[in-house]
């Protein structure tokens, strides 16, 4: 062979080589423009996920700094977070316990606790946001946060809270006037079955006196005698009868009515009440009365009183001994408003919780003795219907030459004179 027909071989070969080559090129390069295809379309459909998603996501470094964020982020932000080029995220956010959020964050804590609940001040308004956090980027350190806002479900939560909260204390209150309804209805039928006894009593008490007198004619010592324990008698049982007169009318009568009345007999009428309650357990009742007319439903202002006179017998058979047991009842006019103050010798209230006895439910008893209503019943009688003021202090002072402590409640009426 000549060297002329070795070198056309050889460029035959070389040819057909670089065919191939370039063949087996364009395949590649056609793979690579659909691996390009592939990956843009994955960007996008990522991108579109990012941005569009419902939730505001956040990229951050290990420094809390924003590298990069979604719409719904600069939603939240009102979309102030492109126009600066500052991306510290406290700036935006401000966190409220900020070491501990950094802390989750960066030591890799949100992979024990999933979430956590954070309040974030953005433009001076602080929201309740629950905050769930991953690894984005772990060979840069960057971090996925998402945010929810979860004020409106928590307010919603709090106020079905607050609710039924309102509720359970209604039916508390409910079941405590049902049961005073009860009793109340219970106390008019025995005062009306007693009446009736009562009054025969006394009239045969009566005519057995005019007999006596007949008979007795000659032994006067005898019959005065007898007189007398009849006389005795008779007083006894108009005790009973104006007792149970009394009750009836407090607790029968639906009375809202307002109407003048006279405060001396309304607290003579309490004393009747309470006397017994207040005699079995050695306590003094001193009355210091002014002749002064009220105006207002007399039975609530009872209610208030017999309320007041309930805690102070309370106290005092919890605190004192037998020989220091007072309650004293004073009423007086002061610069056209009525005074009644209410006070007793058992020490006092604690001034740990003397600003609180007012409060509904407050009670220092057990569940038998106390509700924690009665002066919270009592505010309200005194400042809705009364239009008045009640308040308590402690208050030393002398009776009968000894020294004495204890609460002092005073409450004041205007009087509408006209
Ligand atoms: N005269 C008083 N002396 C001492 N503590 C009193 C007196 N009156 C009221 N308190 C305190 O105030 C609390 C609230 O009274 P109250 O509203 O009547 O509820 P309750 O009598 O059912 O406890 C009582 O539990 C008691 O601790
Ligand atoms: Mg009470």
């Amino acid at each position: 062979m000549k060297k002329n027909d070795i070198d056309t071989n050889e460029d035959e070969k070389n040819l057909t080589n670089l065919r191939i080559y370039q063949e087996e090129l364009e395949v590649q390069n056609e793979e690579l423009k659909e691996n390009e295809i592939l990956v843009n379309k994955l960007y996008n459909k990522y991108f579109s996920l990012f941005n569009n998603s419902p939730l505001a996501y956040i990229v951050i470094d290990h420094k809390i700094n924003i590298i990069e964020f979604n719409n719904k982020a600069n939603l939240i932000l009102n979309n102030t977070l492109q126009k600066f080029s500052n991306k510290i995220f406290s700036k935006y956010f401000e966190v409220k316990d900020y070491l501990k959020f950094k802390e989750w964050i960066t030591n890799n804590k949100f992979e024990e606790q999933e979430f956590l609940i954070c309040d974030l001040t953005i433009h001076k308004k602080t929201n309740k946001f629950k905050i769930y956090a991953s690894n984005y980027d772990e060979t840069e350190n960057l971090y996925l946060l998402s945010l929810i806002d979860i004020q409106s479900e928590y307010d919603m939560m709090n106020s079905i809270e607050k609710l039924s909260k309102q509720k359970e204390e209604q039916n508390k209150l409910l079941i405590q006037q049902a049961k005073l309804a009860a009793v109340g209805e219970m106390l008019g039928n025995v005062a009306h079955q007693w009446k009736q006894p009562l009054n025969n009593l006394s009239m045969l008490i009566s005519s057995a006196k005019i007999y006596l007198q007949s008979i007795f004619t000659q032994d006067s010592k005898k019959s005065s005698l007898i007189e007398e324990n009849l006389e005795k008698s008779l007083s006894q049982i108009i005790f009973l009868s104006d007792t149970v007169n009394n009750f009836n009318k407090f607790f029968i009568s639906q009375n809202v009515n307002e109407d003048d009345f006279n405060l001396i007999t309304c607290i003579n009428n309490i004393e009747t009440f309470t006397f017994n309650q207040l005699k079995d357990n050695s306590i003094d009742l001193v009355l210091n009365l002014s002749n002064l007319t009220i105006y207002g439903n007399q039975n609530q202002l009872t209610q208030v009183l017999l309320n007041l006179l309930s805690n102070a017998k309370d106290a005092l058979i919890q605190n004192q001994n037998e020989n220091s047991r007072y309650i004293f009842i004073e009423t007086s006019k002061i610069n056209n408003q009525i005074e009644i103050l209410v006070k007793d010798t058992a020490g006092g209230i604690n001034e740990n919780i003397i600003d609180k006895v007012f409060n509904k439910y407050f009670t220092t008893k057990d569940s038998n003795n106390g509700t924690g209503l009665g002066l919270n019943l009592a505010k309200k009688i005194i400042e809705e219907q009364f239009k008045g003021n009640i308040e308590v202090k402690n208050e030393a002072f002398k009776h009968n030459n000894k020294e004495y402590k204890g609460a002092v409640f005073k409450i004041t009426i205007p009087i509408n004179e006209n």
